[in-house]
């Protein structure tokens, strides 16, 4: 199959054909998701809540994002991986942006980064693109300003937060990011963006009418408890599989059975 690069998402948007993405934080799941034939995979700064334990994204440091991203970069041959920016590594002035951009693709093997913000990101988009580093943008729900925004709430319902929501799409375009994810948004206002947009838009909770779709992959594994929003669907329940097995492990052990004859050695 085709290595997926960011000017082969462009032919999928021009040719309308549906770009799928999904996260990944370690090199078993990548070689999994690899080889489904996913356009695109993501080292979300979703790490820190699925993998980390931490109860959002703001902790997590540039640090385990490449430790991460480097795992990922291993596993993955054909689908286009995405570094995310975590919180504090771009906000802070345009050198430290770019030099944080820069160590995700020389140091831990991405192809491009994700960083949130519309136009009041646009300055760093374009610094970072500026030096050949692809930006995908993300605007709408950004999990990294859950304070400023008061909670995890859709964005866009009112008619002011529409109108900044397009400006901020426009802005990211102009800034030269590759495309843009749009997370919690009326479904409407993902269709308008879409259809005035040149780069391709990855939808989150932002209904059918994006470019592409994204989803965190332990959601969709149904591997975390606890509260899901609306947009999630888990394709399986895993933690049931995998109780199932590690229990059936135990019951051997605790009754000598396992390691049995062709498990062990002569
Ligand atoms: O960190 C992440 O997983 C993300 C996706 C939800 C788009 O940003």
């Amino acid at each position: 199959m085709e290595k997926v690069t960011v000017t082969s998402l462009h032919r999928m948007k021009a040719e309308g054909q549906m770009i799928t993405m999904l996260t990944s934080y370690d090199y078993p799941m990548t070689r999994i998701l690899d080889e489904t034939g996913v356009d695109v995979i993501l080292v979300g700064d979703s790490v820190g809540n699925v993998i980390l334990g931490y109860s959002n994204t703001l902790p997590v440091t540039m640090e385990e994002m490449l430790h991460h991203t480097r795992a990922v970069s291993r596993g993955c041959t054909r689908a286009l991986v995405v570094g995310d920016m975590p919180f504090m590594s771009y906000q802070t002035g345009l050198e430290e942006a770019k030099r944080n951009a820069g160590r995700f693709l020389k140091d831990a093997g991405a192809e491009a980064v994700k960083l949130e913000g519309g136009v009041n990101m646009a300055e760093v988009i374009k610094a970072i693109v500026d030096i050949d580093i692809p930006v995908m943008a993300h605007i709408g729900l950004t999990p990294q300003s859950v304070h400023r925004m008061g909670g995890y709430k859709v964005q866009g319902r009112d008619e002011k937060q529409r109108l900044q929501l397009k400006q901020d799409a426009r802005a990211v375009q102009e800034a030269g990011a590759f495309s843009v994810v749009l997370e919690c948004v009326p479904s409407s206002l993902a269709k308008e963006i879409t259809s005035e947009l040149a780069i391709p838009t990855i939808g989150i909770g932002a209904g059918i009418e994006c470019d592409g779709q994204v989803l965190v992959l332990h959601d969709l594994l149904g591997l975390l408890g606890g509260f899901r929003p609306k947009f999630v669907k888990s394709y399986v329940h895993l933690p049931e599989i995998i109780s199932k097995a590690v229990k059936q492990y135990l019951d051997e052990v605790r009754a000598r059975t396992f390691p049995d004859e062709p498990h062990a050695f002569k």
